[in-house]
């Protein structure tokens, strides 16, 4: 698969890669990932935003860093209660930079299928550094997701059993129309599996928070930085429901970081109309 995937090299979307340097060095900073995956530009970048982040930490009580924190230990606690009822899921990260997240429960669960996917020279690099840390060596795809090579992709995967499509880091550097397009073509994918999940983080219009315009005009300098369409689009969580209802999603729950949705039982009896001033949160949805 990895050889005779049609993948488009010149991607407009590839001058979003270099943020997978800097979210990669921060894992490992985190303590949640290996040295193989934290490079060097990671290490740049993060020693360049840091004094920016501590600042920001001081002043507005949440940073990037702390963002990053909450998405990664949201998708993790979705994914176990996930995987804890269907153990014979697959799983498939796109975008995935060099997330440890595939390294981790690769371990965690020997038997999972955990497939990896990003842009074709970030894929190379993840492929590479996971060389010196993982046997066997895991699969790595080259794929743009708004190409053809998508459905190749899902195409390899055992339709019969369960699919959770993970993105993280993604669906915010894209126009409202684009992300409307990337999560129909999920939407639409997952349709094909015995069970199909999409879980996902999402920065919502930060209106709560003080010094939400600061938080505006430092997400213009990463939208130049990544020459990418990089926005908050959506202001409540009923908003980012119908986006997935929209798009072909059934069944869709916002997990915010103040809320108290940790269990099943509890998710399901919480209200989920109003934004809690966090700057991130994490959605589930399912077709
Ligand atoms: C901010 S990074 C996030 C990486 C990783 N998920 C993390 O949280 O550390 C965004 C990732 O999206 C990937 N990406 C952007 N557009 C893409 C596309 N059209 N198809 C596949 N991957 C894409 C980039 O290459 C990059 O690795």
């Amino acid at each position: 698969m990895q050889n005779n995937t049609p993948v488009n090299a010149d991607s407009p979307h590839r001058h979003i890669s270099f943020t997978a340097h800097y979210t990669g060095y921060i894992w490992f900073q985190e303590g949640i990932s290996h040295a193989a995956l934290a490079s060097n530009k990671g290490r740049w970048l993060a020693k360049l935003v840091s004094p920016l982040e501590r600042w920001a930490e001081n002043v507005i009580g949440d940073s990037m860093r702390t963002t990053l924190r909450q998405r990664h230990g949201l998708i993790d606690r979705q994914l176990d209660l996930f995987l804890a009822e269907h153990p014979d899921a697959q799983v498939l990260e796109i975008a995935t930079g060099l997330s440890p997240r595939g390294w981790r429960y690769r371990q965690k669960y020997p038997n999972l299928v955990y497939v990896e996917a990003d842009l074709p020279d970030m894929a190379a690099a993840k492929r590479q550094a996971l060389s010196q840390i993982e046997t066997p060596a895991p699969r790595i795809e080259a794929v743009d997701l708004f190409g053809e090579g998508f459905q190749h992709l899902l195409d390899s995967f055992d339709k019969k059993k369960p699919l959770v499509i993970i993105s993280e880091g993604l669906v915010n550097y894209f126009t409202k129309d684009m992300l409307n397009d990337l999560w129909t073509r999920l939407a639409t994918g997952l349709k094909q599996f015995s069970i199909g999940v999409y879980l996902t983080d999402l920065y919502p219009e930060p209106v709560t928070r003080r010094l939400a315009k600061l938080i505006w005009n430092s997400s213009k300098i990463l939208k130049v930085m990544s020459r990418s369409a990089f926005a908050f689009h959506f202001v409540s969580p009923t908003e980012v429901i119908a986006a997935m209802k929209t798009a072909g999603f059934n069944q869709s729950v916002i997990f915010q970081p103040s809320d108290k949705k940790d269990t099943p039982e509890n998710a399901k009896s919480q209200d989920t109309a109003e934004h809690l001033g966090d700057l991130v949160w994490v959605i589930e949805s399912r077709v």
